[in-house]
């Protein structure tokens, strides 16, 4: 067959997928110099995580350029705190590397790590865990990414709630899961409602296999309560689903309590908690976390890390089991600051009426509403990053639910913070003057 034909016959098949898919294969040909004969593409697993649209992370590049060009900007697009990693800790990553504890490493995690986490979360959350419910993965998303695996077999539907973090879509997609979104709304402190969950399974021809919850939220920084947990739980047992709960920010909660979905009753049996070092102890670029669930469920993972990582470093793994003998009093010293920026948000918002902060219960983010100007959140952000040099998240990069917001990470020092945010103030009360003193458009 002639090459040019083969391309009208593949890109024709291709149609099914989609226009974007095909632009994709008609480009990957055009550039190879061989011809369609030795064109390659990767698999539609991997192009379909994000679709070829956008990863929600396009103003967070524009602002990573303008300050590459020596621009001045102040970044307050993700969740990377402004102090790095502790020197003892660094100190124990440095003697395990130097006393030899560079090989592989035990796959699951090494048992005193995983000991140690098993001992912390059965203090924090109450339920009684042992070792073996405990998996050490390279960091939250790998946990994501690892429990949709474990829980979703191909064409399976995986719940998720909007807003999320803007990896969730695509982690579920990757694991060959339907990723199903179910809003929660901005009148409910964007805590979701069973009877939406409800709804968006009955609407699913197919098997409803888990639930992704993440509480404290990012981005919206809501901490679910007891009640709206309850009615979930239930939910869960009733439809017979995985629970997958996100608790990467446990330890940041400035109003309410963090309750982790598997120390409600009958529960530890169906959810599988991601936890991680990054947040908590300002361990982001260690890229270490865990999986904690039933036994049989960690083993199945074991057997997934052992194809998919062999295991993480020991080294690190040695700095997190000291991250973790720190204890508690730690990881409040890494929250303080987080606290303390969310209070001066909370002052600074109080004193104006344009834009409407979510109260601000966990996390290291401020969510705020900023419909009143006008724009919607990426309008926003674009005109705030060209015309004040500060840059922070559009809502939309959240999902539906988060349109005509914007998230500010509290990750500057308070002095650059207090004036960002004063910036921020500015411009909405500048839009949402403009917008007031136009004569209202005249409708047919
Ligand atoms: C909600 C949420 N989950 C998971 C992660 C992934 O964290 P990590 O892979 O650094 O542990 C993040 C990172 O920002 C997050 O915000």
């Amino acid at each position: 067959m002639q090459p040019m034909m083969l391309l009208v016959l593949v890109m024709a098949c291709d149609l099914a997928a989609g226009p974007r898919r095909v632009q994709r294969l008609g480009r990957l040909t055009a550039l190879h110099p061989h011809g369609l004969l030795g064109a390659m593409t990767v698999s539609h697993r991997i192009t379909h995580i994000t679709g070829g649209g956008s990863d929600g992370w396009d103003l967070f590049r524009k602002a990573r350029r303008m300050i590459a060009q020596g621009r001045p900007v102040i970044e307050l697009t993700i969740g990377e705190h402004d102090i790095r990693t502790d020197p003892r800790i660094l100190d124990a990553m440095d003697a395990a590397a130097r006393g030899g504890h560079t090989g592989y490493a035990a796959v699951p995690g090494i048992p005193d790590l995983r000991a140690e986490i098993a001992a912390r979360v059965t203090v924090q959350s109450g339920i009684e865990t042992t070792p073996e419910e405990v998996l050490v993965v390279p960091g939250g998303q790998a946990g994501l990414f690892m429990a949709h695996h474990a829980t979703c077999d191909v064409g399976d539907g995986a719940l998720y709630i909007d807003p999320y973090y803007a990896t969730y879509p695509g982690t579920i997609r990757g694991a060959g899961a339907v990723a199903l979104p179910v809003e929660a709304r901005a009148r409910d402190g964007f805590v979701p409602r069973a009877a939406d969950i409800e709804a968006a399974i009955a609407g699913f021809d197919g098997r409803m296999r888990s639930l992704l919850l993440n509480t404290p939220n990012n981005p919206t920084g809501a901490v679910y309560g007891r009640e709206a947990l309850d009615e979930i739980a239930e939910l869960c047992t009733r439809r017979d689903l995985w629970l997958i709960s996100d608790e990467v920010y446990e330890g940041q909660v400035w109003e309410g309590e963090h309750i982790s979905p598997r120390a409600l009753p009958g529960m530890a049996e169906r959810t599988l908690v991601v936890g991680s070092m990054s947040k908590g102890h300002a361990m982001t670029g260690s890229r270490v976390g865990w999986i904690v669930g039933p036994g049989e469920a960690i083993a199945a993972l074991e057997d997934l890390a052992t194809h998919m990582t062999y295991g993480i470093p020991g080294f690190i793994q040695d700095a997190a089991l000291e991250a973790l003998r720190m204890g508690v009093g730690f990881e409040t010293e890494v929250a303080a600051p987080f606290r303390r920026r969310r209070d001066i948000a909370a002052r600074l918002l109080a004193a104006q009426q344009v834009v409407h902060a979510v109260p601000m219960q966990g996390a290291m983010y401020a969510f705020l509403d900023i419909r009143a100007t006008g724009l919607d959140g990426e309008g926003f952000a674009d005109r705030l990053l060209k015309e004040r040099g500060i840059a922070v998240m559009p809502g939309e990069s959240f999902g539906r639910a988060a349109a005509g917001h914007v998230r500010v990470a509290l990750t500057v020092d308070d002095a650059r913070l207090e004036h960002a945010l004063g910036e921020l103030l500015a411009l909405a009360a500048q839009l949402a003057r403009k917008r007031g003193s136009e004569p209202t458009p005249r409708t047919a």
